[in-house]
């Protein structure tokens, strides 16, 4: 049975005065949370003043004002900083403005419309901070860090420069709930943590390499994200972690000068397997570029997941049945949402019996991922003829001159699309 702590100092002067979600069990419909969650604050006393670093989900504001009044008075309070609006660190924020109206609020630049929409008030002052901004309590320097898309655009961190202690936010976090609260003192949780970086850093981890060269710099001797354990023992191995995790691999595969093209097909009566083999017959006549063919039918989303993420270009090929492309295909695309894609190559072909509109809806969709698709699908009823499968080889080529470099981006006129529809009818 979890107990629920009262604050708890985890540096002099230095309390956390968050909140535990022991019950959730899934977070923003997309997280399992099977240990639930903590909702991280933090009060800092300097002999000039007191801050409250970010605040809790508002069902359990109650939680964190009795945990502050433990350690503060309202009216001691000068300075809130939020590293984040999100409505999980954001809830209680209108009611502790409220209490402690003498506040100054200090945000990121990019907080400022999330900021206006959690707080309805026209009046509202706040202060926007960047990187190498700070605010002084007495003896304690808070020091900013922005580190946008952590994973919202707002996100950055703050550190008491005195005490190497770096607030945050979600990086570095993860939904874990143990009122041990410390991390050589909780439950194992690195599942928690892995899980947390894939599901909400790994689109970001540009970002998350940005942030990195940014704080692994500093001298830090704690941790203290908005969720989960506060890492106080070997913090800096998590921020290791992250670097790996972030990290681009299998250069060694495709070769530094190398460019990689995935080729994913699925196959009732192997129509659409000989046109995948035609694609990829095609694109490897192009030097430069690394080919790797993948029946869906016969493999799992999670490793083709991490094939996607460090391929420069894609290209599926499905048959329709029903009008539609076939479930494997849909479950790939819908696990791409973990990944960054946007700026891939993608290409679409495949058999069909009577309509053949899965071409049409895979492109669409590879779009919405925001992918580059400068290149018309191929299209093949039934069994495909010796020029369909030129046409494949064709794609595949022109697939690969686009990852070399060995032709310019273009876009697809209505006219030439009109034309291509009216081939295939
Ligand atoms: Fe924990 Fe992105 O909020």
């Amino acid at each position: 049975m979890i107990q629920t702590p009262d604050a708890v100092e985890i540096a002099p002067g230095t309390h956390w005065i968050g909140a535990l979600d022991p019950g959730l069990r899934e977070f923003d419909i997309i997280l399992k949370t099977a240990n639930g969650t903590t909702y991280n604050s933090y009060c800092v006393r300097g002999t000039e003043g007191v801050a409250i670093i970010d605040t809790v989900k508002a069902s359990h504001a109650e939680e964190f004002f009795r945990r502050l009044e433990q350690v503060a008075s309202y009216d001691e309070i000068t300075t809130i900083v939020l590293n984040h609006l999100e409505p999980d660190h954001s809830g209680a924020l209108p009611e502790l403005m409220r209490r402690a109206p003498q506040a100054k609020l200090y945000i990121s630049t990019k907080g400022q419309l999330m900021l206006k929409a959690l707080v309805k008030d026209a009046a509202l002052k706040y202060n926007v901070v960047e990187t190498g901004d700070h605010v002084e309590l007495g003896g304690r320097t808070l020091r900013f860090f922005t580190t946008p898309f952590l994973h919202w655009p707002d996100t950055q961190c703050t550190l008491i420069e005195e005490q190497g202690i770096l607030f945050s936010g979600d990086v570095f976090g993860c939904h874990f709930c143990d009122a041990r609260l410390f991390n050589d003192q909780v439950g194992d949780f690195r599942f928690s943590f892995e899980y947390y970086y894939q599901h909400i850093m790994r689109p970001f981890r540009e970002y998350v390499l940005n942030a990195l060269e940014l704080l692994e710099p500093l001298p830090l001797k704690l941790i203290a994200p908005a969720h989960g354990p506060i890492l106080r023992e070997a913090p800096l191995s998590y921020m290791q972690r992250y670097r790996q995790l972030a990290s681009p691999l299998l250069h060694n595969e495709v070769g530094a000068n190398n460019k990689s093209l995935l080729v994913f097909y699925i196959s009732s009566y192997g129509n659409t397997a000989r046109m995948a083999q035609a694609v990829v017959d095609g694109a490897e006549t192009v030097p430069g570029v690394r080919v790797s063919m993948y029946d869906l039918q016969a493999g799992g989303n999670l490793p083709f997941v991490d094939l996607i993420e460090e391929a420069d270009g894609l290209a599926i090929g499905s048959p329709t049945i029903n009008g539609d492309a076939v479930k494997p295909v849909w479950d790939l695309l819908s696990s791409l949402a973990v990944i960054k894609v946007r700026d891939k190559l993608g290409a679409a072909f495949g058999s069909y019996g009577w309509s053949g509109e899965a071409i049409n809806m895979i492109e669409d969709r590879l779009r919405g991922l925001k992918m580059r698709v400068p290149i018309k699908g191929v299209r093949a009823r039934l069994i495909p003829t010796e020029e369909e499968l030129a046409l494949c080889r064709d794609l595949g080529v022109q697939l690969a001159q686009h990852l070399s470099g060995t032709v310019q981006n273009r876009v697809i006129s209505m006219s030439e699309l009109f034309a291509q529809e009216q081939s295939h009818a």
